[in-house]
């Protein structure tokens, strides 16, 4: 990857490349541990020990995608930080659609997916003190230039490449990606909560009126998902008409039809 030139006030002012890494997350990690700087940002052409959510794995194959994370410092309450991935999603759909022009969507919390097929993971994990945040480590994977996928997931997964039929630089898409996160950040730390995103998430959402399956750790529920809260909470009626509002940490959502 060529060195990458920001038009930012924090993110990538420092920038790690590597060609390849155990996960980019766990870098920052370390880095945060060490007390790297807000806005630190690790790339890598592949990782070994690529991570998603609910202890999955993200299958990161050399130079085709953007393996990335970084490094923030926000000073808000440890149960704000969820929220950030959200914004991160609606600042990586926003970047997508600027550089290669797909109009994609919101899978929530924070899947970006096209077709019905995902093309984004985000990762973001937190060290906390007593109530503070020590940092956050942000990891974001988008399959770029990727034309076949392992078979495990080839039924699910997509590229910005099969997509569009072409292949994109990643230095434009991160570039456009860190001058617009810094936005909809800043706006975030105003209010610390979705109000003013509200909208435009709910817009974007995948999953929105339509019937999902809720998986938790021990209950499942089915239900229409009516869109996110200003806590970025997803909002669920089932059957009888109860509501149920469902926090992003340990649950999965599936469409009844198939992955979206
Ligand atoms: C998910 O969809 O479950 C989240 C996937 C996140 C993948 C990215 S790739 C860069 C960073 N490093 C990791 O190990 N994971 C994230």
């Amino acid at each position: 990857m060529n060195k990458l030139k920001f038009n930012t006030n924090f993110f990538g002012k420092e920038v790690l490349y590597f060609d390849e890494i155990d996960s980019t997350n766990n870098e920052i990690k370390r880095q945060g541990n060490i007390g790297a700087v807000h806005g630190l940002v690790a790339i890598a052409e592949r990782q070994t020990a690529g991570r998603g959510r609910l202890g999955r794995s993200w299958s990161s194959p050399d130079g085709d995608g953007i393996w990335m994370s970084f490094l923030l410092r926000p000073k808000i309450k440890p149960n704000a930080a969820s929220m950030l991935t959200l914004i991160i999603a609606l600042a990586v759909r926003k970047a997508l659609y600027e550089v290669s022009g797909l109009d994609t969507l919101i899978k929530w919390p924070n899947d970006i997916v096209v077709n019905g097929k995902k093309l984004c993971g985000i990762l973001t994990e937190m060290s906390t003190t007593t109530n503070d945040i020590n940092y956050v480590a942000a990891g974001v994977g988008i399959n770029v230039n990727t034309e076949k996928f392992p078979k495990e997931i080839n039924n699910t997964a997509t590229s910005i490449r099969i997509e569009c039929g072409r292949q994109i630089l990643r230095e434009t898409l991160i570039e456009k990606f860190g001058e617009i996160f810094e936005e909809y950040y800043d706006e975030f730390l105003r209010t610390e909560d979705l109000s003013i995103f509200k909208e435009e998430y709910n817009g974007y959402l995948a999953n929105k009126d339509k019937i999902v399956k809720i998986m938790g750790a021990d209950e499942e529920l089915t239900g229409t998902a009516l869109g996110i809260n200003e806590q970025g909470e997803l909002l669920v009626r089932d059957s009888n008409n109860q509501l149920y509002v469902i926090r992003s940490g340990e649950v999965s959502v599936r469409g009844i039809y198939g992955y979206v």
